[in-house]
């Protein structure tokens, strides 16, 4: 019988019928805001602290060790740790564990902010990979091998390559080979697997990234999982890498009072996909396998399945394309949560994001499948609903190659000032800008505006896109580098 230690411990403490006095403040719910006590109920009581018997995250003896360990052994890697910042915290720590300042790092353009961000806290230099496109579906795909080769082979001073995978889209590059690629160049693997943390249970996903060679993995086990929001795992195999130097980093960028709630749900999770992980995942799989081929036929809806060079799609990103109803992907998102009460993970131009999980059944595809008819239909009906403007790509490009002036971390060091977006042409940002959903930056600190890029942007406004990184969240104006 596998164990849940945090778990236990909990319990254990419960049956002690403890006085704490101690934090957190509330005092195991007594004194929790009745509005909201109302919905956290029983567990309020297990919003505990580190406690004999508890243990703790930055120095764990015995339950949370125990409970990394059995993880450990669930996640295929040689040490594991829980994570209470997310893959954010993860990928913080990686990229300051083997960069220190003025070092190149290999890392994809496309990135997710986190992984920028801990480039410019360990004042490293990025390089970037750049991935291949899918024209059609107009999402970023794969980094291929030649692309890790022609990179390590310009900077053979580089301490380590990052890669992504899958992407958002669910998109996997092919690990083993790059991770070849990149021991043969004496360097370590990192990988931003936070979507993928679902992938050991089930033979038919996608290999992991720590099976096919990857040193350190960073994944979102809340995301793909069941674990709390905000809980993410930090995996690490091969012994390549500076251990203690990654304890440090953990405790800098993590919170000195980790949530038990979070590290109970980290414990429970591993121990669900343990126990019945395979069943529950092989129920939702045939679900999905069985409404793909539903949805496809269904008006003229295109999902994305995969392309050259891709190694893989993970079968729970649903990647619909509605631009042949007629409608925008953020039209679409909207009717869909306003009719039907079905809210989806994003859209941009032309498409929605649907992200299933272990979770889900027959129930919740056919759901998804009934709301798309509905689409299909309410297009159908109304010639007027034909209204797509297509105006150049509008969807948040990866391609475009700016000039790098200065790193980003000494960008944003300078003194800087605001101007209209469109009076950006030819100067150097100094904060990013990230559309969000996804949250990978189309600029870096650092860069400089082209026209080509401001025109880009004031498409994704038009269109209704967030953004993140901006003193002006409009995005009316940036700044600039005096
Ligand atoms: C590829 C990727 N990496 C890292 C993160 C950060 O994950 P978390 O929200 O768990 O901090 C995200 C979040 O969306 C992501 O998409």
């Amino acid at each position: 019988m596998e164990r849940i230690p945090v778990l236990e411990a909990m319990r254990a403490h419960l049956q002690s019928n403890p006085l704490p006095l101690h934090v957190p403040g509330h005092k195991m719910g007594r004194g929790f805001p009745a509005e909201a006590a109302v919905w956290l109920g029983q567990a309020l009581r297990l919003d505990l602290t580190e406690l004999p018997g508890l243990d703790d995250l930055h120095q764990p003896q015995g339950p949370i060790r125990e409970a990394q360990q059995l993880a450990a052994r669930a996640f295929g890697s040689e040490e594991t740790y829980f994570l209470v910042g997310g893959s954010t915290a993860g990928n913080l720590a990686m990229i300051l564990t083997v960069c220190r300042p003025g070092e190149t790092v290999v890392i994809p353009r496309n990135a997710h902010k986190s992984v920028h961000h801990a480039v410019m806290l360990a004042g490293a230099k990025p390089v970037y990979l750049y991935p291949e496109v899918d024209g059609q579906f107009a999402i970023p795909t794969v980094i291929r091998v030649e692309e890790v080769r022609r990179v390590l082979a310009e900077h053979p001073d580089a301490r380590a390559v990052l890669i992504t995978s899958p992407t958002y889209q669910g998109v996997c590059s092919d690990i083993s080979e790059i991770a070849g690629e990149v021991h043969r160049h004496g360097k370590l693997l990192l990988v931003d697997e936070a979507h993928g943390a679902h992938f050991p249970f089930h033979e038919q996903l996608p290999p992991t990234a720590i099976q096919s060679g990857a040193d350190l993995v960073v994944q979102s086990t809340h995301k793909m999982l069941g674990s709390l929001t905000g809980t993410a795992m930090l995996h690490g195999k091969n012994g390549r890498y500076d251990r203690e130097r990654l304890r440090t980093m953990l405790g800098m960028v993590q919170t000195s009072s980790p949530s038990y709630l979070m590290l109970l749900s980290l414990d429970a999770a591993r121990h669900q996909m343990q126990t019945c992980g395979r069943e529950l995942i092989d129920r939702a799989l045939q679900a999905l396998a069985h409404g793909r081929r539903e949805a496809a036929a269904i008006g003229e809806l295109a999902l994305y399945q995969g392309g050259p060079d891709v190694c893989a799609v993970d079968p729970f990103k649903w990647w619909i394309q509605v631009r042949q109803l007629g409608l925008t992907g953020f039209e679409a998102e909207r009717l869909l949560r306003e009719k039907r009460g079905i809210f989806c993970e994003m859209a941009d131009r032309d498409h929605l994001l649907a992200v299933f999980s272990y979770a889900d059944t027959d129930k919740q595809v056919s759901r998804l499948l009934e709301g798309l008819r509905f689409l299909a239909e309410v297009c159908s009906r109304d010639p007027a609903g034909k209204r797509v403007e297509h105006v150049r790509p509008v969807i948040a490009r990866t391609d475009f190659r700016l000039e790098q002036v200065m790193i980003p971390k000494d960008a944003l060091q300078r003194a800087r000032r605001r101007v209209k977006l469109e009076a950006a042409v030819g100067q150097v940002a100094a904060e990013p800008v990230i559309p969000y959903p996804p949250g990978i930056p189309l600029v870096l600190p650092g860069e400089r505006y082209t026209a080509e890029l401001i025109a880009h942007l004031q498409d994704m406004k038009r269109i209704g896109s967030r953004f993140q990184g901006t003193e002006d969240a409009a995005l009316e104006s940036v700044c600039v580098l005096e």
